[in-house]
């Protein structure tokens, strides 16, 4: 099970930087409060609850047609509708497609020369296409899927067969296309926004093409929301995350997160998780600025940063008790006195030394650190790690005072792509567009 440590937060290990027991208490009818609007659905958005209940039958059905039928597996999409298939692909089957099938692909962008390289290494025939889109519109993902289903219908590939679209159950244009052409189709939710989706179609169909299972994951999911709907704030892992970093926003000024795995496969979920907690929480003037990391490889890069750079960082370490495997260290080279220490230990007695020593040299000078343990990297614990995250994330969001289901401050910058790539009715985003061009010609060098 999940387990969150948090003492190195505490007034009574770091001293005066730390938290004091009474803010925690301070806080708690605030957290009841939030508690009960969680639990009455107060907003529809937190349908990503209901996921954890969700039948699989058509996800694993389909996944096992996938498998059956293609040698390659693409997923298009962006946003929380790539980042949490790429988590999954990276924590639970690392170097995929070295021995693999099918080779699992996941284009995440418009960058034509990415685009360019992923076509000429798969054969279309061999070829099915994962199409992700909540809200069915998104320029990247559609203009991407536009291109392979024209190269697909001219490779002479049976689109019917190979695309399958994961979109809103009724609205949007993919939606709309999946019905007219016949498709086959995966719905997310309504409520379910983009980044809270990675437990439905969005990540499950992926995880079951690639052999992962989505019930284990869901398990996961449901045994750790036991934990996470606990009204106490003393017995609830992410009420207690969110308070913790609320209160360290609030009166230490610390507004960075940095999330450190000490695991590779980890990495891609530090990213899910900062899509979710930024995009989520920066709003009206505040917010928490999460920032990916990884451990141990970053200890040589951002450590220096962390432990003698400006105090506004908390850092997060994610734990991993069981690697899986182990590899020893040989005694060689015994007779170097800088080496010869190392032979005899395992890898993973390493990794975990260094990341305990990192969280101490931390909290030794003060700085505030708090750890994720989990036993061991699987479906079931990966489905904790998920949910965990989006509570704490929701959680927090009420806690700010503010909706963390939306994402208004993206539009500006979208209606000036439209205005820029022609759309109707955004011809005067374009004339908005022009006249910043003149004023950036006057400032270069
Ligand atoms: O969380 C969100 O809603 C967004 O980040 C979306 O995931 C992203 O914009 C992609 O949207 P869509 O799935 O509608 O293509």
């Amino acid at each position: 099970m999940l387990e969150l440590n948090f003492s190195n937060m505490m007034g009574e290990v770091i001293g005066q930087k730390g938290i004091a027991e009474r803010q925690i208490e301070g806080i708690k009818t605030t957290v009841s409060n939030i508690d009960k609007r969680i639990k009455s659905k107060e907003r529809p958005e937190l349908a990503f609850i209901d996921l954890l209940e969700q039948d699989t039958s058509e996800i694993k059905k389909t996944a096992s047609f996938i498998r059956d039928n293609f040698e390659n597996f693409i997923i298009l999409g962006i946003g929380g509708s790539a980042l949490g298939p790429r988590a999954i692909t990276e924590a639970l089957s690392p170097f995929h497609n070295l021995d693999k099938k099918p080779r699992v692909f996941i284009y995440d962008n418009v960058d034509p020369g990415t685009l360019d390289r992923m076509l000429s290494l798969t054969d279309l025939k061999k070829t099915a296409v994962n199409v992700i889109t909540k809200s069915g519109s998104t320029a990247e993902t559609m203009s991407s899927f536009m291109v392979l289903w024209d190269r697909m219908n001219k490779a002479g590939s049976d689109a019917l067969k190979s695309f399958i679209a994961t979109t809103d159950p009724e609205k949007g244009n993919l939606r709309k296309i999946a019905n007219e052409k016949g498709l086959k189709a995966l719905s997310i939710p309504s409520g379910v926004g983009g980044r809270y989706s990675v437990l439905s179609p969005v990540g499950l169909l992926l995880a079951e093409v690639i052999g992962v299972s989505a019930d284990e994951m869901l398990q996961g999911a449901r045994d750790i929301h036991q934990r996470c709907s606990d009204a106490e704030v003393w017995k609830n892992p992410a009420y207690l995350f969110g308070v913790l970093l609320y209160i360290m926003e609030r009166e230490e000024k610390r507004t960075m997160n940095v999330m450190v795995p000490y695991a590779d496969g980890l990495k891609p979920l530090a990213e899910w998780f900062c899509q979710l907690w930024a995009e989520s929480l920066g709003k009206l003037g505040t917010g928490l600025t999460p920032y990916p990391s990884l451990g141990t490889t970053d200890q040589h890069s951002q450590l220096q940063l962390w432990m003698e750079g400006p105090e506004d960082k908390v850092v997060i370490f994610i734990k991993v008790d069981d690697y899986g495997v182990d590899i020893k260290i040989p005694k060689v080279f015994q007779d170097m006195d800088g080496l010869n220490y190392l032979g005899g230990h395992t890898m993973s007695e390493l990794i975990k030394a260094e990341q305990e020593s990192t969280e101490l040299a931390l909290a030794k000078i003060k700085r505030p650190n708090m750890a994720i343990g989990i036993p061991k990297i699987d479906a079931y614990h990966m489905g904790q790690l998920f949910h965990f995250f989006e509570m704490a994330t929701a959680f927090t969001g009420f806690l700010y005072g503010i909706n963390p289901f939306n994402q208004p401050g993206v539009e500006e910058g979208k209606n000036f792509t439209y205005g820029m790539m022609g759309k109707k009715g955004f011809e005067a985003k374009k004339e908005e567009v022009e006249k910043a061009r003149e004023k950036k010609m006057c400032w270069r060098v």
